[in-house]
């Protein structure tokens, strides 16, 4: 028989090529999903693990409904990938977050401890503990300095992980991973926004894309690879805390241009701060602009990981660079604009 794995979060980017990767690998494979008017299918649809992944109703604010599942499944691995995970959100939103990427965790830890100890569990911690870095570039060993009650909500679940590893011998991970992305990453997210609205406004469907600030440097590697190494993270004989990351930072700026790029469009920037815009060189339309509606109240400015640690007890290395990301994502999201799909 093959293993049983539990993923909170299945309806986001990572439950969908996590779910993809364990099914291709033999496990039996039960995702949690928020009950709502509809449970969100498509990332699961597009990559294939839909019709094999079992999906069950799961509110991480809800302590019995949690303890249900964990006693009912007896899972080998429990991947915690369910979030609030949008940072900007968070700023107007602090205690929902903090119930569900901080207390949550702690429901999951205490059903595990009680009902299903031999689980292994990973928690999906994030560089956004970093925040404002206290050096450049961050390993396991940095110190966390979280800009957002989205990381700082993080960093309880991070130490909680610990906590019941040290405290309980539970086999608890936590995978500290730089910004991954992917064409079924959500619209929110800066990346699959600039690969969406470029798209679109080169097929005529949008006037403009509107951001907030450009100049934030992110590490920003691909979805699949991470998935992989959170699933080595759980193989390893002994539970511990890993970096996942590319090692190479780039601008939001950098991103637009590469995107423009693969849609055959040049971009001219001109202005300053608030009144900077991008013009499309071929149209002379203005096609970027800034709305400070977008500016964080605390921003995350630079962040770029080493990912020594897990390449060297996990053999884990990502795949896929900077530019062939921009590039998958643009091409999948041009293709959706011209066949008028909506995938969001
Ligand atoms: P995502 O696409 O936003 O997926 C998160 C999932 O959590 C969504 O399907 C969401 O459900 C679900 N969820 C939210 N609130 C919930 C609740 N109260 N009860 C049950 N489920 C709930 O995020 P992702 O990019 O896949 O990231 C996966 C995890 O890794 C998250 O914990 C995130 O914080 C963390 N992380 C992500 C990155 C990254 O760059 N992607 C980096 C570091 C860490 P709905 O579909 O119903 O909204
Ligand atoms: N979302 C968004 N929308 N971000 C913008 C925009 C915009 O219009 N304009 C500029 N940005 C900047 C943000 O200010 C931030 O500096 C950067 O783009 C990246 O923003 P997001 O794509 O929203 O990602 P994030 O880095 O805040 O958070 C993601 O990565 C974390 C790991 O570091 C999320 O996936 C988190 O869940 C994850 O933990």
């Amino acid at each position: 028989m093959g293993k049983t794995a539990f993923i909170t979060g299945i309806a986001g980017q990572d439950g969908a090529y996590l779910a993809k990767l364990l099914l291709d690998k033999g496990y039996r494979v039960i995702g949690g999903a928020r009950r709502s008017s509809h449970i969100v299918t498509w990332r699961l649809e597009e990559l294939g693990a839909l019709a094999d992944t079992e999906i069950v109703d799961l509110e991480l604010g809800e302590m019995l409904n949690i303890y249900r599942i964990l006693e009912k499944y007896q899972p080998d691995e429990l991947y915690n990938l369910g979030a609030q995970s949008f940072v900007a959100a968070s700023f107007e939103q602090p205690l929902y977050t903090a119930d569900i990427d901080a207390m949550a965790v702690t429901r999951l830890l205490e059903a595990i401890r009680t009902v299903s100890p031999q689980t292994r569990y990973y928690q999906a911690s994030t560089s956004e503990m970093f925040g404002k870095v206290v050096e450049t570039p961050q390993t396991e060993n940095t110190p966390f300095y979280p800009r957002s009650p989205y990381g700082v909500a993080k960093l309880y679940g991070h130490w909680m992980t610990i906590n019941y590893r040290e405290a309980y011998g539970l086999h608890t991970s936590s995978g500290i991973l730089f910004n991954h992305e992917s064409p079924v990453r959500g619209e929110n997210f800066v990346t699959r926004k600039i690969s969406l609205h470029l798209s679109q406004i080169k097929h005529g469907m949008r006037d403009v894309l509107e951001l907030g600030n450009l100049d934030a440097r992110r590490d920003w590697g691909f979805a699949g690879d991470y998935v992989e190494g959170m699933w080595r993270m759980v193989q390893a004989e002994k539970p511990d805390d890993y970096v996942l990351a590319t090692g190479e930072a780039h601008s939001i700026r950098e991103f637009i241009k590469y995107t423009a790029q693969a849609l055959g469009m040049a971009i001219e920037w001109r202005g300053k701060g608030p009144d900077e815009i991008g013009i499309d060189v071929k149209t002379n339309k203005t096609i970027i602009q800034i709305n400070p509606k977008y500016y964080r109240p605390a921003e995350v400015e630079h962040l770029i990981g080493v990912a020594e640690k897990a390449r060297e007890k996990l053999g884990w290395t990502p795949s896929t660079n900077f530019r062939e990301l921009v590039e998958m994502m643009t091409i999948a999201d041009e293709r959706r604009v011209v066949e008028n799909r909506v995938c969001g």
